[in-house]
């Protein structure tokens, strides 16, 4: 049955497309719960974006990746304003990354990195994420026993993390943190430096654009064994890749591969302090590391949608999708989905058999997904062996987003072993 009260409706699709929205859990579920159950296939109309259906149930969200031959990511992958997606037609598009294609393009390009980010490739990297995650827990040592942990540490962890295996240099890392705010945090006041958010990451993508057509010359003239050799020196078609393909290929890897992961520390931090008998379930039973990370990511859903744009009239969900209309894929509401997890608002280290679409699903399916459960599950590893009273140390709070996002602030407080 559908709703039939338009301006409930519309009261309810505001949550996609209110950065504010997201910011705010509570209400962006109470409104999926109702959506999943009445319409879960539904028709959202704004001012800032072109219209969009939004799809809120998890095995709808599934069959639309699997169909990839008539959902494709061109020309819309993500939720853009309309103003932003006019003036990037205008004066071409600025970055072609793996998300922007569909076969057989997409395919070539994964294809260049694909066995790199295999479980056994990515279990190598074990003992370097390790050192790397001490490194920030003796930082939160240094500052004494209280700390903003969003901004101290799940922010920077994982950016070295990602930096490293490319094989940039330390010094270069808080340029590559401001842009990837600039990218993806830019509508949050807090965050966004100009004002203008459209004008921010124009600039941002620009001046990633600048940094890696220098690291292509770089890598191409002096190969090491870094994954930034790998992207540089890699040929389809017995081509090397022009600047602008291979620029847009750092540019992924490193904005997808920290703010991502950084979220999911953070929240998953948050989740365990604020449901302390999983923190203590965690604690006694290491083992339970794996599920412990599965459901943080469940939890947190750090990336909020991505969209696919129909080849032909397609009906998901019972619903028509006529040939051109946008989908908006809401992982979150997936992720909450009754019909599919147990309880779907109990936090549980011990989820078993768990669904979680946060990494998507298909042939887009995260690349980066193995690195980011080791990278997680090796840091509370160590940090559960060093701490002992961690608690909240005051109200967190999220950023405003449409894309990528999680807390903001975490101020915790707590005693190092
Ligand atoms: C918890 C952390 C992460 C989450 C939740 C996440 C989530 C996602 C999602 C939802 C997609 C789109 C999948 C789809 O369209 O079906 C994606 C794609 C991608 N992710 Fe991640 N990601 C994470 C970490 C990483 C890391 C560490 C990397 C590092 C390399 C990475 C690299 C990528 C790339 C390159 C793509 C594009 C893949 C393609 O289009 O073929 N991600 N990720």
């Amino acid at each position: 049955m559908s709703l039939t009260n338009l301006t409930d409706l519309a009261d309810l699709t505001r949550v996609f497309v209110d950065p504010t929205a997201y910011a705010d859990e509570e209400r962006f579920h109470a409104a999926c719960r109702v959506l999943r159950r009445e319409n879960p296939v539904v028709r959202v109309e704004s001012e800032q974006y072109r219209p969009f259906w939004a799809i809120t149930r998890h095995a709808d969200v599934l069959e639309v990746e699997r169909d990839n031959e008539h959902f494709l990511n061109a020309p819309r992958p993500l939720l853009v304003p309309s103003e932003m997606e006019a003036r990037a037609a205008a004066s071409g598009q600025v970055l072609r990354t793996l998300i922007h294609m569909d076969e057989p393009d997409h395919k070539a390009f994964r294809g260049i990195t694909s066995k790199w980010f295999l479980p056994g490739q990515i279990r190598a990297l074990e003992e370097r994420i390790r050192e790397r995650a001490v490194r920030y827990i003796d930082r939160m040592a240094d500052l004494g026993g209280a700390c903003d942990f969003a901004q101290e540490v799940a922010v920077g962890f994982p950016l070295h993390v990602i930096l490293s295996i490319l094989g940039l240099p330390e010094e270069d890392f808080p340029r590559m943190l401001q842009l990837t705010a600039d990218l993806f945090g830019s509508d949050d006041d807090e965050i966004n430096r100009s004002g203008d958010a459209q004008q921010q990451r124009m600039a941002a993508m620009l001046d990633f654009f600048q940094y890696f057509v220098a690291l292509t010359a770089d890598r191409r003239a002096n190969p090491t064994d870094d994954l930034a050799s790998v992207i540089a020196n890699a040929t389809i078609n017995g081509e090397l890749l022009n600047d602008y393909d291979a620029a847009s290929y750092y540019v992924i890897i490193a904005t997808a591969g920290h703010d991502t992961t950084s979220s999911s520390i953070a929240g998953g931090l948050e989740a365990l302090l604020r449901h302390p008998d999983q923190l203590a379930r965690l604690r006694d039973d290491p083992s339970l590391g794996t599920s412990a990370v599965d459901e943080m990511i469940r939890w947190v859903t750090p990336v909020k949608e991505f969209m696919r744009t129909a080849t032909e009239d397609r009906t998901v969900g019972g619903q028509l999708i006529p040939a051109g209309d946008s989908v908006y894929l809401a992982y979150l509401s997936a992720n909450r989905d009754e019909t599919v997890f147990e309880d779907p608002f109990r936090f549980d280290v011990a989820r078993a058999d768990n669904k979680q679409v946060a990494f998507g699903y298909g042939v887009h399916f995260c690349l980066g997904a193995h690195l980011a459960r080791l990278e997680l599950r090796v840091f509370f590893e160590e940090l559960l062996k060093r701490v002992d009273d961690i608690q909240l140390a005051g109200e967190p709070s999220r950023s405003a987003t449409v894309f990528v996002g999680g807390l903001k602030h975490l101020p915790i407080s707590y005693r190092m072993r």
